[in-house]
């Protein structure tokens, strides 16, 4: 991953990336075409660094860790490729997303070849408490993305709705990868606790930067995005605005989010409205006390190069602009 330090994992991980490749390969070409198109065009890989780095944390000195980490990664990719059919995406790490490139049918139906084949690696280490720890993550993850459905365009979401909906759909993700690396190095509950703590609580981080991101980061650009708004989303910064206003600014939101078509203007209005009540800066601020604790969550691990590596994924989660 750019801009952090892993020491350490990058053999390992170069490992990960060459394991991708063979999982890839079979009768049907159009599942590696599209499969490889999204997994070449650049992710950080944050998830299968964490579960490498948590795997050495906990003095892991087998091999089961690299599927560990190519799964955890399909199973991201799997999610990435059904989310932009959802959120209407056009675009992925900066490119054309799959979605646009070889239709919504060939996205949904790669996603399912990774989620069937990441089963079908993981049935293979013949772990039970790692199946079970991956399918509690993708049983929630596909739980919340439904939820996150069903409150599309729900001015009363609130804060408690909304932070139970980023936990399934993407906290658990980083929880699975940190606690797979304690469970598979034979740890007591403790460091599987803590690392599974430590994971989700980034990853709540992860998805508040990710939501205010979707406010402020194109404005240092020169624009303002407003993705989620436009697919109705109500994510913090939104919420934590609707929440504040007055009830003609609350008609106006109202309005603005059950529209099909918005116009600069209604963007504007909302940013405008976001701004005032501070809601980045507030959302900004929960995810700097979600990596507190996360860091908290690592007192029990004696200070080696591994753990400083897990520290700097947490606060490279709320530095991050991508
Ligand atoms: C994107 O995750 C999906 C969210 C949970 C917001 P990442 O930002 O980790 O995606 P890549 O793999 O690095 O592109
Ligand atoms: C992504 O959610 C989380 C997943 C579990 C796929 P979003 O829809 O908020 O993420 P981006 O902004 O598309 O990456
Ligand atoms: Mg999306
Ligand atoms: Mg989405």
């Amino acid at each position: 991953m750019r801009n952090i330090s892993f020491n350490g994992v990058e053999n390992e991980l170069k490992r990960v990336e060459e394991q991708f490749e063979s999982h890839l390969i079979t009768e049907t070409p159009l599942i590696h075409k599209v499969a490889k198109y999204v997994i070449s065009s650049g992710g950080k890989r944050i998830r299968p660094i964490l579960l490498i780095v948590s795997a050495k944390i906990c003095g892991y000195t087998g091999d089961s860790h690299i599927p560990l980490a190519v799964v955890i990664e399909f199973i991201h990719t799997a999610t990435l490729l059904h989310d932009d059919v959802v959120d209407n995406a056009p675009l992925r790490r900066g490119k054309s997303s799959a979605n646009i490139v070889f239709g919504s049918e060939a996205s949904v139906l790669v996603g399912d070849y990774l989620f069937a084949k990441s089963f079908k690696i993981l049935s293979e280490l013949n772990n039970s408490e790692i199946i079970k720890a991956y399918s509690d993550a993708t049983t929630l993850m596909a739980e919340g993305e439904v939820k996150e459905l069903v409150k599309t365009a729900d001015v009363k979401t609130t804060e408690e709705d909304y932070l139970d909906i980023i936990i399934k759909k993407t906290a658990v993700l980083f929880a699975c990868a940190s606690r797979a690396g304690a469970i598979i190095s034979g740890e007591n509950g403790a460091c599987i606790n803590n690392l599974y703590d430590y994971g989700l609580n980034i990853g709540i981080a992860f998805q508040l930067m990710d939501d205010a991101l979707d406010y402020i980061s194109n404005e240092e650009f020169g624009k303002f995005i407003g993705n989620d708004l436009k697919e109705g989303k109500l994510t913090m910064p939104l919420i934590h605005a609707i929440e504040r206003a007055d009830k003609k600014e609350k008609d106006i939101i109202s309005e603005i989010i059950y529209k099909k078509k918005l116009t600069a203007k209604d963007l504007k209005t909302v940013l405008n409205l976001v701004k005032k009540y501070g809601s980045i800066e507030y959302t900004v601020s929960r995810a700097k006390e979600s990596i507190e604790k996360a860091k908290k969550n690592l007192d029990i691990f004696p200070d080696s190069e591994y753990k400083t590596s897990l520290i700097d994924i947490a606060n490279y989660i709320i530095e991050r602009k991508l």
